[in-house]
């Protein structure tokens, strides 16, 4: 608990959740519970990536209706304002300033070999200059906040490197230890499979549980996951079934163990199992939780605060190193740029 002058810097983590859809298990157990958790950890920077939706989400009430909900998420299930920063990527314009100046110390080869850009290309999707320049960008929002942490689900764990080798390229182009090189981490992140199988994605509206979905859509939801025809009798593979995967996450390992034995020995039906996951599920995200993701909704002005407080914060610590960019890189920090940026009053 000291915290005098010789302890040392806290860990800074960073990372950024996508508002292109209601939030869901997926994101809960993949990245969010993490995030949470992190907060009594660290000094913790999370931000709401309207700038990267935008690549998918081109629609305005959509987008900021998906803004507003994934915040809301956020503090409904825990995250405090007090502890950890919770702002829109938008509300800092050093950002985007310096994913242009990253970019022009970035190979093309680079980002030519993301993942994410070639699987999104293989599904059919026609890519912007957008989508390519999306880790970039990601890079731009690790590296101006001088983050040492970066937790991210599997899926960005080579973002992260690009980010490292983003950094590397401007240190070295500009012969000034500029950028700090961060490190992602993987949360253990339990797979969480979509209602209907697969994963569970945002893009795929049919896999999706979302977290605060109304209790009515829930209940349909789960009541709808397709099974076999198997009988209350006949045993049945707890691993194949994606009622017991997601009751696995959320029931305590007494509990799983019980509808596990349940299946394999036969005697658990598939009504039944239903039944126990919605009444799980209603017990870890209904009640406080749900009640106070309705408060903000009916007071989306607390969540503006928080917002807005976090970005002050947050476009600070951004302002002081597009700084030090400035002066490696020979693009000046003018009068006319200070004036209009708000002369100097965050
Ligand atoms: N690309 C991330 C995702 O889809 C979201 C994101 C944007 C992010 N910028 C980030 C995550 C910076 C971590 C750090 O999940």
């Amino acid at each position: 608990m000291s915290s005098n002058s010789s302890s040392p810097q806290p860990v800074r983590y960073l990372s950024g959740v996508q508002p292109s859809g209601r939030l869901h298990l997926g994101n809960y157990f993949g990245a969010i519970r993490n995030h949470i958790r992190l907060q009594d950890q660290g000094e913790c920077f999370y931000f709401i990536a309207n700038y990267h939706s935008l690549t998918t989400v081109q629609n305005k009430e959509e987008l900021s209706r998906y803004t507003f909900m994934a915040a809301a998420d956020y503090l409904a299930l825990g995250l405090d304002p007090s502890k950890a920063l919770l702002f829109r990527q938008s509300d800092i314009p050093e950002v985007t300033e310096l994913a242009w100046i990253l970019s022009t110390v970035t190979g093309m080869g680079l980002l030519e070999r993301a993942h994410s850009f070639k699987d999104k290309v293989a599904r059919g999707i026609t890519p912007t200059v957008g989508l390519f320049f999306y880790p970039v960008l990601m890079a731009a929002d690790i590296l101006i906040y001088q983050s040492d942490k970066v937790p991210v689900g599997q899926d960005q764990v080579q973002h992260i490197e690009m980010t490292r080798d983003m950094a590397g390229y401007f240190n070295n182009t500009f012969g000034r230890d500029v950028f700090k090189l961060p490190e992602g981490v993987l949360s253990e992140a339990p797979k969480v499979l979509g209602l209907t199988g697969g994963k569970m994605s945002k893009s795929d509206e049919a896999s999706v549980l979302p977290i605060f979905g109304e209790p009515a859509e829930i209940k349909k939801k789960v009541k709808g996951i397709i099974t076999d025809s198997k009988g209350v009798d006949e045993p049945k593979d707890p691993d194949e079934s994606v009622i017991c995967q997601l009751y696995k996450l959320i029931a305590k390992p007494e509990e799983y163990a019980e509808l596990e034995q349940g299946f394999r020995k036969g005697g658990m039906g598939y009504g039944d199992a239903k039944k126990r996951l919605l009444a799980k599920l209603e017990k870890t995200f209904g009640g406080a939780m749900r009640e106070k993701r309705k408060r903000l909704d009916e007071k989306p002005d607390e969540v503006e605060e928080v917002l807005i407080a976090s970005a002050r914060k947050a476009r600070r610590t951004a302002a002081q190193t597009l700084e030090q960019v400035y002066e490696a890189t020979g693009i000046p920090c003018s009068k006319i740029k200070k004036e209009l940026s708000g002369g100097g009053g965050l």
